[in-house]
């Protein structure tokens, strides 16, 4: 807040995403509050309840027009208002093209190296044009002066700061991508791929997670675009415009706002342990996420099985937990992996269960931010097994809830997150017997070596918290405004 009145004094802030933050919906008669489970909303909402301003996103609830006045605004969070949001509507047939179609079965395997082929359909782009125009349009309409700050968010508005820049020249775009950026040559099959770049290239920053995903971006504008690259000043140039493009390691809000009024980490435990009925001296291992292909869920759970199989002292005294919210449920490859995490998780615990012991708890249901940390704080460890991953916000919300500074981090090198904890067990998600040796590792870990790796991850996330990331962009921002002043006088 300090920093947007001191570099960027009376500037208009805007929001977008597809995601909204906060989702109104009809249950039992009542309208219910949801937070989503998304990585996106954690990072940026503490920031907007920080600095004010409007985040416009899709209104996805059942009763998001209940909530709304005339001009499809409402003011949120509920009870302690902050900012606005501004609902863009779509009809279940936009969105099947532009959310279903390109951004989740076209561009998300795209960007994730996880071996699920991606699929372009004429239809779903033209969709996705329409959707992105309806935002810019939206954004435009809601400005109230030439020049605000927008930050466009994901994959889903690839198109938005061009066609944003159209309509206000001068407005500072500082787009986001939480995915990863794919090499050239894999990049290189979307059939859409120019029109992609020339529209993240209206941007003024471009973000991405890690400076491999920034130079996998370089790569592949090199190779399919006529710009003008400056590796050393990280810009590209195109058709006149330039666009920084910086690695931002996204984080999360330090304290949490769901530690507040967490019982003590044995509480939790006891809590836990009598919720799903456990036996008292149990070993909890953890796996928290939305239920999608990218996470390694399955490969977790063989990791499971192979550890419970090589090192058998673990069996009836240890059990995992895997907490899956449902997401993208309308989409194939989302319900075959339900289908088969549920099946395997019997198996597994047919294999190595009994009457009064199942070594894998499968619990498909949303969870609050509060319940999720209540359970980081009952585990003993926790797996992160991403095949391939931007960030992961899941390992860092861990090492945040964990303020006793125990429980060991088993975390895959192909999650962004990665680079910056390397004090967690970093595995190769596709080496199960890797997998299972460290969260073996995990559970037999000395308490002193524990501590002191959770007390350096600790330190890192605090001091490279939300805030220092969203401050970071914003310094840059503020940066390249001061500049394009001068030139203005030129
Ligand atoms: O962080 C990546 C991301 O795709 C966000 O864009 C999104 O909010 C989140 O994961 C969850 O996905 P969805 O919004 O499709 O449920």
């Amino acid at each position: 807040h300090d920093l947007l009145d001191n570099e960027l004094p009376d500037t208009e802030v805007f929001v977008v995403s597809n995601r909204e933050p906060y989702i109104h919906n009809h249950a039992d008669g009542r309208i219910v509050v949801q937070r989503p489970a998304s990585g996106l909303v954690s990072a940026l909402e503490p920031v907007m309840r920080a600095c004010g301003g409007t985040w416009v996103a899709h209104g996805s609830g059942t009763a998001d027009r209940d909530t709304v006045d005339a001009e499809d605004h409402v003011q949120v969070p509920p009870g302690s208002p902050a900012y606005r949001l501004r609902r863009v509507w779509m009809t279940d047939e936009e969105q099947e093209g532009y959310y279903y179609g390109l951004a989740n079965e076209g561009l998300w395997p795209l960007c994730h190296i996880a071996y699920v082929r991606p699929i372009f359909r004429e239809s779903d782009w033209q969709q996705y044009v329409a959707i992105n125009q309806r935002f810019a349009d939206a954004v435009v309409r809601e400005a109230t002066r030439p020049d605000p700050v927008i930050m466009v968010q994901d994959y889903h508005f690839a198109l938005l700061p061009r066609m944003i820049r159209e309509q206000l020249p001068k407005a500072t775009i500082l787009t986001f991508w939480h995915i990863p950026w794919p090499n050239a040559e894999a990049f290189g099959i979307c059939p859409w791929k120019e029109e992609i770049i020339e529209g993240l290239l209206g941007s003024t920053v471009l973000g991405f997670h890690t400076r491999s995903h920034c130079n996998n971006f370089f790569d592949t504008v090199d190779r399919y675009m006529e710009s003008r690259i400056d590796r050393e000043q990280a810009s590209v140039t195109l058709g006149g415009h330039e666009t920084m493009v910086r690695p931002y390691p996204i984080s999360i809000e330090w304290p949490p706002a769901a530690m507040e009024g967490q019982a003590s980490v044995p509480d939790c435990r006891a809590t836990v342990i009598a919720h799903y009925g456990l036996p008292d001296d149990i070993r909890i291992g953890i796996g928290i996420e939305r239920f999608d292909y990218t996470k390694g869920i399955l490969d977790r759970l063989h990791a499971m099985d192979d550890l419970l199989t090589r090192y058998p002292e673990w069996l009836g005294k240890l059990v995992f937990i895997q907490v899956v919210a449902p997401t993208r449920t309308k989409l194939a490859s989302y319900a075959t992996l339900q289908d088969d995490a549920i099946r395997l998780t019997e198996e597994i615990n047919q294999r190595h269960g009994s009457e009064t012991y199942k070594p894998i708890l499968l619990v498909i249901r949303h969870h609050e931010p509060d319940e999720v940390y209540q359970l980081f704080r009952a585990a003993d460890v926790c797996v992160v097994s991403s095949l391939h991953d931007g960030m992961n916000l899941v390992a860092k919300e861990f090492v945040a809830s964990r303020d006793d500074e125990g429980g060991v981090l088993v975390l895959s090198r192909f999650a962004g997150a990665s680079s910056e904890l390397g004090e967690a067990l970093i595995i190769n998600p596709y080496d199960i017997h890797g997998m299972s040796d460290a969260m073996h590792r995990a559970l037999s870990m000395p308490e002193a070596e524990r501590r002191e790796r959770m007390h350096l991850m600790r330190t890192h996330v605090r001091e490279r918290n939300v805030y220092r990331w969203a401050g970071q962009i914003l310094l840059d921002a503020s940066r390249l405004r001061k500049r394009q002043k001068v030139a203005d006088f030129e």
